[in-house]
């Protein structure tokens, strides 16, 4: 079977799984990051309130047990800000990791998901 074939065919199952999905709302409940934000500077060492839009969750959330991750460069780090908190709270106080000097952090907040934060820097390594 050549290559083509086999890609249509693949392309094909994937769509057909797609339209199978069920249009039964899924509750996936992924609130956007307002803290930090494009031009938030942190420190090392110091502690922060991430916060997030908790407005509007829906009745019957999939996972409401939250994880804050760091990024940097685009690639999600191994360090672990905050974890096991309700993403109902809005909320979650931080301490900045001992990582070296950037501006291109980030942070990912999980729930269901994974949202972004924009890109933010932090000093004093
Ligand atoms: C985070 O927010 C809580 C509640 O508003 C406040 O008590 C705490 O001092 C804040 N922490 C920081 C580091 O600002
Ligand atoms: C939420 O879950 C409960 C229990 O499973 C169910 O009875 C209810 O209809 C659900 N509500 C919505 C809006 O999906
Ligand atoms: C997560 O938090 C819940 C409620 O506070 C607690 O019962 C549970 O033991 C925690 N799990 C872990 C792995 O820390």
């Amino acid at each position: 079977m050549q290559f083509t074939t086999i890609f249509t065919l693949l392309s094909a199952a994937a769509l057909a799984a797609v339209q199978a999905t069920p249009l039964a709302p899924r509750d996936v409940y992924v609130p956007p990051i307002l803290y930090p934000h494009a031009g938030t500077v942190w420190t090392v060492g110091q502690r922060h309130n991430v916060t997030w839009d908790n407005s509007g969750p829906p009745v019957n959330i999939t996972n409401k047990v939250g994880r804050i991750m760091l990024r940097q460069g685009g690639l999600t780090t191994p360090l672990i800000l905050a974890d096991n908190f309700s993403i109902l709270l809005g909320r979650i106080e931080v301490t900045v990791p001992w990582v070296t000097d950037g501006s291109d952090y980030q942070l990912v907040l999980f729930g269901d998901s994974g949202n972004f934060s924009p890109d933010f820097t932090v000093n004093g390594a």
